[in-house]
């Protein structure tokens, strides 16, 4: 079932997603090598209790409780290079040439807001620069389909196209979703055309998610139980924005960070 938000609620989640683009304005330039991921989460704890806002992912259990997965136990995923999604923060460090994805999600007065970005530490190659451009570019052909009265896929057709154009891998496994009340909501929002195909309508907020390869677009997870990586070991790229629809127009309601990456 989709959750129709109206026109109060739509401004709760902006705020909500304002707050989280702050909050990726203040962290990026942080993440450099040499820093530790789990130092990232702490200082990204901080910032959010410091907001009065509450981080969503800390703890959070797909399917509830119910289920025997371990709760995730940070703020926010880390993942590195081959590491596509779900990176749990840790003693790692990051170092010249790593490609880092950052996903974070708030909850700010009830309201959720989640986005990604891809972070070249240092220098990187060509490859992953092209790779992480692409990705990004693929985020935005997905929202440019994204309109009320147009069908679901289209976005995903937008996103396939742009990243088979350049013989990527598109993950399957894990797509975009909706959001505003809780982190996943109806519908799934997939990166290549598949499942349901409702109609996009007024009320509607979605988070598009492309997970872009430069090899297979085949995952396996960690023992972890959380890590999502490459099954060939190929690196990986993310980017993820919150959009709403309302009054017949599209609106990205997390902020572009592209002039803090590229
Ligand atoms: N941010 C992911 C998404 O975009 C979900 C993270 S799951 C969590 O859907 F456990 F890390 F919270
Ligand atoms: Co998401």
């Amino acid at each position: 079932m989709i959750r129709l938000k109206n026109e109060k609620q739509i401004n709760g989640i902006r705020e909500s997603c304002k707050l989280l683009s702050a909050m990726y304005r203040e962290l990026i330039p942080l993440v450099k090598p040499g820093v530790q991921t789990i130092e990232i989460d702490q200082w990204v704890q901080k910032w959010i209790k410091k907001m009065e806002a509450k981080p969503v992912f800390l703890g959070y259990c797909p399917g509830g409780k119910r289920h025997d997965k371990v709760p995730y136990p940070a703020a926010i995923c880390i993942s590195i290079n081959e590491e596509v999604i779900h990176g749990i923060p840790s003693k790692r460090r990051i170092k010249e040439g790593d490609l880092v994805s950052l996903d974070c999600g708030i909850n700010l007065g009830g309201f959720i807001s989640d986005q990604a970005v891809s972070i070249e530490a240092g220098k990187v190659s060509d490859e992953i620069k092209k790779l992480n451009r692409i990705t990004n570019e693929c985020l935005y052909k997905g929202i440019e389909a994204a309109k009320c009265g147009d069908r679901l896929l289209q976005i995903s057709r937008a996103v396939e196209k742009h990243a088979k154009a350049e013989g990527y891998g598109i993950v399957e496994e894990f797509c975009g979703h909706g959001v505003g009340f809780a982190l996943h909501e109806d519908p799934h929002v997939p990166n290549y055309p598949h499942g349901a195909n409702p109609k996009m309508s007024n009320g509607w907020v979605i988070a598009i998610e492309p997970m872009i390869n430069l090899g297979t677009g085949k995952v396996e997870t960690l023992e972890d139980e959380w890590t999502i990586i490459t099954a060939d070991g190929k690196i990986s790229a993310h980017w993820e924005h919150t959009i709403a629809f309302f009054g017949g127009k599209t609106e990205i309601l997390t902020d572009p960070l592209e002039d803090l990456v590229f």
